[in-house]
């Protein structure tokens, strides 16, 4: 996997000729003859058309129609207003109406109105890169809910905060979020217990809206007055991207019921997730691959791999782990993500490797990527998943790990309760997490954050030592304040509290979703269960209850329960408590908790050293004072001493 990085130039320089050279050849188009290309000042391009038979088919069927005290024609998609096409990004510009919440003066009441877009089965759906969710207000919370999502957030105003033009920051009147992918419809919903009612004066109405980022400037007079409603009749422009069929190219080939559109010989077929295949020309694939290199920050990765001899790090194509992986199989899915699907996948070199495409990211991160990817190659520890390397070519960024055999944390604990493990399999496997978050938290500056700690992301290799994965995925929490997301319950359960109020990720996050994995290695029990009474469905919250009210043995799992382990499981639970503290402050580092573990093992590995209290003082490395309370016999107060797990140390 050493890739040196002359290797790496020659490599860079042949994509970057093959870029320069890609033929030059106008596509033959699939329009028929005798169908308009023009409506008013939008240009029209195949596959859509303005007939059905111009058009390839129903879905890109437009009308031209001029509205009722319109001078010129429009282009529309059943009652939406298309204002642009682009073949080359597979996008269309839409304007599709905003939802409002607004104070009426004369009825002495807050009216809403809560329009929603529906696109399911058309071959539209909206762009995560290009849209945002906008809340405008000073009083207003206000979402977009859709199947699988509701994503919005709170927008408020303060007296010492002034409000200014161009600055959407959550607390001066705008707040934004991000957009997941695979949306085609939604609706805009306000939360009832913010309304403008007392401060209509200065602010009429609240408004939620899904729209192109990069037709967005926040004005002052958007709460001032209703011109940000006025100006397009309520309506806001977003960015869709469209498929020929929502089908994979190579479904979409062998199909003989729809017609492949793909058939020029200069036009490459182009398979987008959410949206189906499209066609598009060659040469322009190339130069939109490079664009993504760019935006990613490939070209100063190559710049700093120039100065680090020895990264075995390597730059993937698109093509290469889309052979790697049968083009994103659906059955090489392993696992789905709140950043992004992982997928198994073997290189032409046999070498199993673990890819995963990320979620959606915004400008910032993508210029970053490059470096960030840089930082994290040259982490090296047995108990972390190896970062080989990633794509840059596409429209976002894909990792490459190595692949790890034998399943997730997770599916050893919940998978099935009859298969026995031991405590000291379990201590061990905590143990190993922590030492690689602590290494992760210790080894760079700023700190690496893990972001996303849980059992499913604790990967086990053939003996059962512990991998930890997904590392890469703080550089993708979202830090923005205004900014809340519900999107899976996947890691419901593990979240830092404090990071619910503060939205800043630090090592403490990390700290508290681990005490989350040590009580599931404790319990066998999930970290978040659906299914039960509300009060019990947080595993922290039903062990800091167990812990207070002294039943801390009916939460722990049988196979661990015995007269022996007691003790020592009063300690890990203990720790994991402290893990499990409110403030981040009151929690203990990574490397304490590491440390912790790594005796509490020790002792519980060799018992022997009950009677040798000096082998035990060494074991544990602890100053003398212990020696003279281990001299009286009464281990158990030494034991608890030495191992600094008593409270308030
Ligand atoms: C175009 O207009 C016709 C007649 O009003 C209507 O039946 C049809 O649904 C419209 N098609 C689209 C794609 O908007
Ligand atoms: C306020 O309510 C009145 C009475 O229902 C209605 O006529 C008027 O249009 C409303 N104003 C706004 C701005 O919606
Ligand atoms: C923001 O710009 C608008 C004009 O677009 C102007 O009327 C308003 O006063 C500006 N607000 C501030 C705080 O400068
Ligand atoms: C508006 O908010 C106030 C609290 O600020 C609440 O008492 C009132 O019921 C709300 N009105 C509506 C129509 O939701
Ligand atoms: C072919 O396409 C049609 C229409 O999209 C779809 O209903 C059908 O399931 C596809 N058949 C195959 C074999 O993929
Ligand atoms: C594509 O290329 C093949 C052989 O190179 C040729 O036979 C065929 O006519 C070409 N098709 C088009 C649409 O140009
Ligand atoms: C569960 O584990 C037990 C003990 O190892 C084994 O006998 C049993 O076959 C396993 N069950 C399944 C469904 O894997
Ligand atoms: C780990 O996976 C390998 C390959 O899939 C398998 O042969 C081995 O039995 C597994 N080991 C355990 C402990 O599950
Ligand atoms: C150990 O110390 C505790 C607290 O001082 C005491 O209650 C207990 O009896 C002692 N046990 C032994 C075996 O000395």
């Amino acid at each position: 996997m050493e890739f040196s990085f002359s290797r790496l130039l020659l490599f860079c320089l042949q994509a970057l000729w093959a870029l320069a050279a890609a033929a030059d050849v106008p596509a033959a188009r699939g329009r028929p003859a005798g169908c308009a290309t023009r409506c008013g000042d939008v240009d029209v391009p195949y596959p859509f058309g303005l007939e059905p038979r111009c058009a390839i088919n129903d879905g890109f069927w437009l009308n031209c129609t001029t509205p009722v005290g319109h001078a010129t024609p429009t282009l529309q998609y059943i009652n939406v207003e298309v204002t642009k096409i682009s073949v080359e990004d597979g996008k269309a510009w839409l304007k599709t109406w905003m939802s409002r919440q607004c104070y009426n003066q004369s009825t002495n009441q807050v009216f809403q109105n809560n329009a929603w877009i529906g696109f399911a089965g058309s071959p539209y759906v909206l762009s995560a890169d290009d849209n945002m969710v906008i809340v405008l207000g000073c009083r207003s919370m206000a979402y977009m809910l859709s199947d699988a999502y509701i994503i919005g957030c709170m927008s408020t105003c303060h007296e010492d905060v002034p409000l200014r033009n161009g600055s959407c920051s959550g607390n001066a009147g705008c707040c934004q979020a991000d957009l997941p992918r695979g949306v085609q419809y939604y609706q805009g919903f306000f939360n009832d217990f913010y309304n403008t009612s007392e401060i209509w004066r200065r602010t009429p109405c609240n408004y939620v809206t899904v729209m192109e980022s990069a037709a967005f400037t926040f004005s002052t007079t958007y709460l001032t007055s209703t011109v940000f409603y006025d100006t397009e009749d309520g309506r806001t422009p977003v960015v869709m991207e469209w498929g020929i069929a929502r089908q994979t190219c190579e479904q979409a080939k062998i199909n003989k019921t729809t017609p492949y559109a793909c058939v020029s010989n200069h036009s490459d077929c182009v398979d987008n997730d959410y949206a189906g295949y499209r066609c598009r020309e060659r040469r322009k694939l190339h130069r939109i691959k490079e664009r993504y290199f760019r935006q990613h920050g490939g070209l100063l990765l190559f710049e700093e791999m120039k100065s680090q001899q020895g990264v075995a790090f390597k730059i993937f194509s698109e093509e290469e782990l889309q052979q790697a992986t049968n083009k994103f199989d659906e059955q090489q899915v392993l696992g789905h993500g709140g950043h992004g699907t992982v997928y198994k996948g073997v290189l032409k070199s046999d070498t199993e490797i673990a890819v995963k495409r990320c979620m959606t990211i915004d400008e910032q991160q993508k210029k970053e990527f490059g470096k960030e990817m840089l930082i994290l190659s040259q982490i090296n520890h047995r108990n972390i998943v190896k970062l080989l390397g990633c794509c840059l070519e596409v429209e976002v960024p894909i990792l490459v790990y190595e692949f790890i055999p034998n399943g997730t944390l997770f599916d050893l604990i919940h998978q099935n309760h009859s298969r026995y493990i031991s405590l000291d399999t379990r201590l061990r496997i905590a143990y190993e997490s922590a030492e690689a978050l602590a290494y992760l938290h210790s080894c760079a500056s700023p700190p690496i954050l893990h972001g996303d700690v849980k059992s499913t992301n604790i990967l086990l290799d053939g003996d059962y030592t512990a991998k930890v994965s997904d590392f890469g995925a703080s550089i993708l929490a979202p830090n923005d304040k205004s900014q809340f997301v519900t999107v899976v319950q996947g890691t419901c359960g593990y979240l830092d509290p404090e990071y619910m109020q503060t939205y800043q990720l630090t090592d403490k996050s990390d700290v508290y979703s681990f005490g989350v994995v040590l009580l599931e290695l404790l319990t066998r029990k999930k970290a978040f269960n659906l299914e039960g009474p509300e009060h019990d469905r947080s595993l922290s919250m039903r062990f800091l209850y167990a812990m207070k009210e002294n039943k801390l043995e009916d939460i722990l799992d049988d196979q661990i329960k015995n007269s022996e382990n007691t003790e020592y499981l009063e300690e890990i639970a203990d720790l994991a408590r402290r893990c499990l503290e409110m403030s981040g402050m009151n929690r203990p580092s990574m490397k304490e908790v590491a440390d912790k573990l790594d005796r509490l093992r020790k002792i519980i590995k060799h018992p022997w050293a009950h009677e040798n209290p000096e082998e035990l003082d060494s074991l544990l490395g602890e100053p003398s004072t212990v020696t003279s309370t281990s001299t009286t016999g009464n281990f158990s107060i030494a034991k608890k001493a030495a191992m600094g797990l008593e409270s308030g140390r």
